[in-house]
């Protein structure tokens, strides 16, 4: 049982790890949750401190979550490695270690996917892309991408409930996490990327 605590305890403060203000703070002197969106996400960081800061937080940030999904089988936790995928989302989103004001969960999702199901993390970023050269819209773009995931674990991996279940879960984290990007959208006001 201490095992199993600790394993989700140690996804919680993977989670945490507030890549964007690390990198901002350490290498520009800049505290993201201060400018553009004021969200701690690879987004904000793309927008605030520019495309390579923007790569390395995203980087990170998915890194966060596929770490997370090791932790039970290198400690030997019996328990579901998707499960602590979502304590690491959990973590990103509510990080102890930024005042439990971070990001929206995005980057953090696919870096989980990516540590359980490789595939579907290469379909859902083919659909991320698809979506913003689209729509130029990165906050759609990953409502898009996490609702094509789910439609695709119903399709291919209907076999697999706890797939099902913590994709859902994370889509509805998502989806909750943009309710001001929602709102943004239907206003017309929400920002679009110039550089796809
Ligand atoms: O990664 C989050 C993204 O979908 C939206 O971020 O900063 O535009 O609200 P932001």
């Amino acid at each position: 049982m201490l095992i199993i605590i600790l394993s989700l305890l140690l996804a919680y403060l993977i989670g945490s790890i507030p890549s964007g203000l690390i990198i901002g703070k350490t290498f520009y002197k800049v505290d993201i949750r201060e400018h553009g969106s004021k969200n701690l996400g690879a987004t904000n960081a793309f927008r605030t401190l520019g495309i390579k800061p923007g790569i390395a937080v995203t980087l990170m940030d998915i890194l966060k979550g596929t770490a997370a999904t090791l932790i039970p089988g290198l400690l030997g936790a019996d328990i579901h490695p998707l499960l602590a995928g979502v304590l690491a989302a959990i973590g990103h989103m509510f990080p102890i270690f930024a005042s439990f004001k971070g990001g929206k969960a995005v980057a953090t999702s696919a870096g989980v996917v990516l540590g359980y199901e490789p595939f579907l993390f290469l379909f859902l970023i083919v659909v991320f892309f698809i979506a913003l050269y689209i729509s130029k819209y990165v906050s759609l773009s990953s409502m898009i991408a996490a609702v094509a995931s789910l439609t695709y674990c119903f399709i291919f991996h209907l076999d697999d409930w706890p797939l099902i279940v913590v994709i859902a879960v994370l889509t509805i984290f998502i989806f909750y996490r943009h309710r001001a990007n929602i709102k943004r959208i239907m206003n017309k006001t929400e920002p679009k990327i110039k550089w796809l």
